[in-house]
């Protein structure tokens, strides 16, 4: 990890912990944060003693967006021919389960970051908003599209036309977030629930992942077939046995890893 410029990586037990780690900038997302971030994503993805991860920021801020200094003066071309931003969006190819702690500024692709994650736990004194219209832009790492599946076409609109942003206490009854808990208690909590997450089967936690995001992808009914195949898949793996053998015998399950 030595190498790293932009981020801390560390594993706490069965989780993987990825801090964002440009305070000066407020966590301001360049290109070197990405790269930094996918491949130590990917290496979680692959390493049997990681089980789940967490990505957080700062108190101050989550990320306060792609990094507008290093965008200011670039033509369309070098963005066109690196296909910039495109790296974020492999964050769907990961299989564990990413959660977002998020304390302070989530803005713009800071949001994003966010919402590219599978659930979102904020403090209290977050903020969340899409204010690339301010800037004479609009989102590029996705907002357009998730931000709208999260909290609805009306209120997606008024973010991202605005640029307003909302605390935390908005975004948790707009379902853009899953808990708010106070400042103090945001990476604990966060880990809490990952270390939660890391103690059940894990093929079974996959599959639930992979079931759900199904649900952006297809239609309904292909949704709840491919569901159903991944349940009857439970099955097969050995946790379901231990998990089940355990309720009955009215014992705590222990889930064996590999
Ligand atoms: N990129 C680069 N630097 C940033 C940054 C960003 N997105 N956000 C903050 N910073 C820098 C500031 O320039 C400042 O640097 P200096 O100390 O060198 O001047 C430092 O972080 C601290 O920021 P402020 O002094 O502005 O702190 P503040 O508390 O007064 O304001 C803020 C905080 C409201 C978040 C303000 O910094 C701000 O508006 N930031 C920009 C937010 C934004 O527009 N995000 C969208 C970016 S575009 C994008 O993300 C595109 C996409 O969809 C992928």
């Amino acid at each position: 990890t030595s190498a790293l410029q932009t981020i801390i990586v560390e594993r706490r037990d069965r989780v993987g912990l990825i801090t964002l780690n440009r305070p000066k900038s407020l966590n301001a997302l360049t290109a070197q944060v990405a790269v930094e971030t996918l491949a130590a994503l990917k290496a979680f993805d692959v390493d049997d003693q990681v089980r789940a991860i967490v990505i957080t920021g700062s108190t101050r801020a989550f990320a306060a967006g792609a990094d507008i200094a290093e965008m200011a003066e670039k033509p369309f071309t070098s963005f066109y021919m690196s296909d910039f931003l495109a790296p974020w969006d492999e964050i769907k190819t990961i299989s564990k389960p990413i959660i977002a702690a998020v304390g302070g500024f989530a803005l713009g692709g800071g949001c994003e970051l966010a919402m590219l994650c599978d659930f979102i736990i904020a403090s209290e004194d977050a903020q969340f908003g899409q204010p690339e219209i301010k800037l004479g832009i609009l989102p590029g790492m996705g907002g357009s599209q998730r931000l709208t599946h999260a909290i609805g076409k009306s209120l997606a609109m008024d973010l991202i036309l605005t640029g307003r942003s909302i605390g935390a206490a908005e975004a948790k009854a707009l379902g853009l977030v899953a808990r708010v808990v106070p400042n103090t208690d945001l990476l604990q909590v966060a880990l809490e629930a990952a270390h939660t997450i890391a103690a059940y089967n894990a093929p079974a936690v996959k599959m639930a992942k992979e079931a759900v995001n199904r649900a952006f992808e297809v239609p309904l009914s292909e949704g709840v077939r491919h569901e159903r195949l991944l349940f009857q898949a439970a099955f097969a793996t050995e946790g379901q046995k231990e998990g089940m053998n355990a309720f009955v015998n009215k014992r705590a399950p222990v889930f064996r890893h590999r």
